[in-house]
């Protein structure tokens, strides 16, 4: 077993909300470490302390039988549960010294059917002059008197996760490669132990490749107990969700990035009550956190068993929403950009990154029914591109977006959509690019096309001039630009 490794400030924390409050319920994500924290700070105040583990016990009698269990052998059988709480607060109150009662993986019972009154049973103890209660779980309580301090505990952090992998795996020297393996985990200790366990059976490259690649299998080794693998846990964890929020949760898995409230209602598409209510649920459970004031994450280690084991079942619908949720996201930022809120708006491309990557990527799932969405977005959208296709990799992702909405355009025989294309790809190529020769072959095609509607005079071909003028002024070709602009 790993020793106990960080926490420095946590535990500061928690000593401090424990000697404030006589109930302190420690929450967080499935293995950040509730547990652990809770035995250090026990190990740490040196206070007799009684432990009830209630992982698999979801009733309020198992409760008050684990609790009896620190006093007798015997089991008491008494049909009546306020009596036999009663039995327990006696011989607790006769302890004649200052303890801390631990309630260790609360949540089977918080969302069985006796959630409230394991809430009574730790408002009862806390009555009692002489004791202290602690929580651990990975969901909210049903209700929450004042009475109860909240802890919620986070991943790891950089440091602390770096000092857990040294301290599993002491001969590992390369700082890049412990920082990959550090990444690539999460701030989740069981993925740094695991993956720290893995060093020596394989060599340090191979397993920061199998992290990139399959992290779930080469942290799930079978020389573990099943609660001690890594894909068993979490998948675990999610098969306890009811089907629908199961499949509401794979819904919102399909936004790449982090998302506010509205984005995820609107990719999930059911009522906007429902959708709320769901968030709620989520939140409360852990499965999506909260990475600033308005924005939601789902752990990439979540993600990742979510994409391996929960199908999305109405995947045309999902990414029809996702499209149209995210281009007219990007289409607001970019009226933004013509403001005084342009930096406002460039600060939101980047926290949109992600999903604006994955909006120009899905193109190639385009339908007649999302069509027009990214005919609009490879016709209009400047700042996306401006912002987006400025990097190689982002600049291929770039080309072949508007590869795949020309050829959409052919195949649906839209030939002003085609010349709207030609004139947007023209632009990148001239803009981002300086292909200056490829675009104006772009341009060409496009005027080719415009001039069989050449009574047609709208912003489409008003951009094209502009932008065919530009790119001609670009080569020096100034007496054609003209001509042109
Ligand atoms: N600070 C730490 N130092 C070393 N190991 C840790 C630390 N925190 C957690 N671990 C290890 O990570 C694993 C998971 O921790 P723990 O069981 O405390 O998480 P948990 O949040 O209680 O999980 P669950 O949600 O399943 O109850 C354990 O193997 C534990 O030993
Ligand atoms: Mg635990």
């Amino acid at each position: 077993m790993v020793s106990f490794v960080g926490r420095l400030s946590e535990i500061r924390e928690l000593r401090e909300n424990v000697q404030q409050h006589k109930i302190v319920v420690i929450h967080g994500f499935k293995g950040v470490g509730k547990s652990s924290i809770a035995r250090e700070l026990c190990r740490q105040i040196q206070q007799p302390y009684y432990w009830n583990d209630l992982r698999n016990i979801n009733t309020a009698d198992g409760v008050l039988q684990h609790l009896l269990s620190n006093f007798t052998q015997e089991a008491a059988v008494l049909e009546d549960k306020r009596a036999l709480l009663t039995i327990v607060c006696e011989n607790i109150a006769s302890q004649g010294c200052d303890l801390v009662v631990i309630f260790d993986n609360a949540e089977d019972v918080i969302k069985g059917e006796d959630s409230a009154f394991f809430v009574e049973i730790i408002l009862s103890l806390s009555h009692l002059i002489n004791t202290n209660i602690l929580v651990t779980t990975n969901v909210m309580l049903p209700f929450h008197p004042d009475k109860i301090c909240d802890f919620i505990l986070r991943e790891l952090c950089f440091k602390d996760s770096y000092d857990l992998l040294k301290s599993v795996c002491p001969t590992l020297k390369d700082a890049d490669k412990i920082c990959a393996i550090v990444n690539l985990c999460e701030g989740i200790p069981l993925a740094l132990v695991l993956a720290g366990g893995e060093i020596g059976f394989l060599d340090v490259d191979e397993v920061i490749y199998l992290l990139s690649h399959h992290r779930l299998k080469v942290l799930s080794s079978d020389c573990y107990s099943k609660d001690e693998q890594l894909e068993p846990v979490y998948k675990g964890f999610l098969d306890r969700l009811p089907t629908v929020l199961e499949d509401k949760l794979a819904v919102l898995n399909y936004i790449p990035g982090t998302f506010n409230k509205e984005e995820a209602i609107s990719v999930l598409g059911v009522t906007e009550e429902g959708s709320e209510e769901s968030m709620q649920i989520f939140a409360d459970r852990h499965l999506i956190a909260t990475v600033s004031e308005e924005r939601y994450n789902i752990h990439g280690i979540l993600r990742d068993c979510l994409n391996e084991y929960f199908k999305i079942k109405d995947i045309k619908g999902v990414r029809a929403r996702f499209c149209r949720t995210f281009a007219v996201i990007l289409k607001q930022i970019e009226k933004k950009t013509e403001t005084k809120d342009y930096a406002e708006a460039l600060s939101r491309v980047s926290v949109e990154y992600q999903n604006f990557r994955k909006l120009f990527t899905d193109v190639i799932h385009c339908t007649e029914d999302t069509y027009h969405v990214f005919i609009d977005l490879a016709a209009t959208s400047f700042t996306g591109e401006s912002i987006l296709f400025t990097t190689m990799a982002n600049y291929d992702m770039g080309i072949h977006f508007y590869e795949v909405c020309l050829r959409k355009a052919v195949e649906y025989k839209e030939e002003l959509d085609e010349a709207k294309v030609l004139t947007g790809y023209g632009k990148v190529l001239t803009n981002i690019k300086g292909d200056y020769v490829r675009a104006e072959e772009r341009f060409q095609r496009a005027m080719d096309i415009r001039r069989r509607y050449s009574k047609k005079r709208d912003y489409f071909m008003a951009l094209l001039c502009q932008s065919y003028g530009w790119n001609l002024g670009c080569q020096g070709k100034f007496v054609q630009a003209s001509r042109t602009h």
